[in-house]
């Protein structure tokens, strides 16, 4: 199968395709220490629907779990809350800065690594989980491998991600939202033209993202059971689940 990029190239921020990964570790580096005060802008609302979404999809006590692109802990912190003293949650991010801020609120392992190469044994998690991130990765299909490989029999995949309504009316707010009001009280709560730059980037690799179609496509063609796309707030997020195989079959 061929590489699926998640959105085309966008060179006024890097330069060419081969910066990108280092261009976006120094933008995380640089402004990890304001990323809990964006969280705040939206009165950590997200943190809350981060967990009570993962319960909904099945996360219980004593799970084994694997947060990619683990961030300040904004997932993992809500998986540990489930999974309890008998389970354990996993982080793995390529951004030492952002880390640097999830060890202050998260106490499982963390390891420094990218989604297309997970530094993980085979079928190690129940569940897989990446909040706000898959536009990050160079290409969906290599990802969507990865994550089955590190998935137990019957685990499951769970991805939050920024969602663009389909109507002109609905997109167009959502960009004046995320492209002007947003980047706007970023830079007046934190005083950071790299935390705007951060908000900037965002939507623009959100409203430049494949179509949903595209990704439970491709978690398909790499082998997810029941691959599903599902818009749960309109303009703020939207989720992709799918599940590894049991051995029977089943
Ligand atoms: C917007 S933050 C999301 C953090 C957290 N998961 C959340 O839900 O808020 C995106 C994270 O993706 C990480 N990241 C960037 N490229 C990545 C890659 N190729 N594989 C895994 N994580 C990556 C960044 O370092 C950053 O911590």
């Amino acid at each position: 199968m061929s590489t699926v990029p998640p959105h085309s190239p966008l060179d006024g921020y890097y330069g060419e395709g081969a910066k990108r990964q280092g261009y976006v570790d120094d933008l995380f580096n640089e402004t990890a220490k304001h990323y809990n005060t964006i969280e705040m802008l939206f009165l950590n609302g997200g943190l809350l629907y981060r967990r009570l979404s993962l319960r909904a999809a099945g996360l219980r006590p004593g799970m084994q779990v694997l947060d990619v692109a683990i961030g300040t802990a904004a997932v993992a912190r809500g998986a540990a809350k489930i999974v309890g003293s008998e389970g354990k949650v996993f982080g793995v991010d390529p951004s030492m800065g952002m880390m640097g801020e999830a060890r202050k609120v998260f106490r499982g392992p963390l390891t420094r690594g990218i989604a297309e190469r997970l530094p993980f044994a085979d079928d190690q998690f129940d569940f897989v989980t990446m909040g706000i991130a898959l536009r990050h990765v160079s290409d969906l299909a290599a990802t969507f491998r990865e994550y089955l490989r590190v998935l137990k029999p019957g685990g499951k995949l769970w991805v939050l991600e920024g969602h663009v309504p389909e109507s002109k009316f609905g997109h167009r707010l959502t960009r004046f939202v995320w492209a002007r009001v947003i980047p706007g009280m970023t830079l007046v709560s934190t005083g950071s033209r790299e935390a705007k730059l951060l908000m900037d980037y965002y939507w623009d690799t959100v409203e430049q993202s494949v179509q949903p179609d595209t990704i439970v496509d491709t978690l398909s063609a790499v082998g997810f059971q029941r691959p599903r796309f599902k818009v749960v707030v309109p303009g703020a997020f939207c989720e992709y689940t799918g599940t590894k195989l049991h051995r029977s079959g089943a």
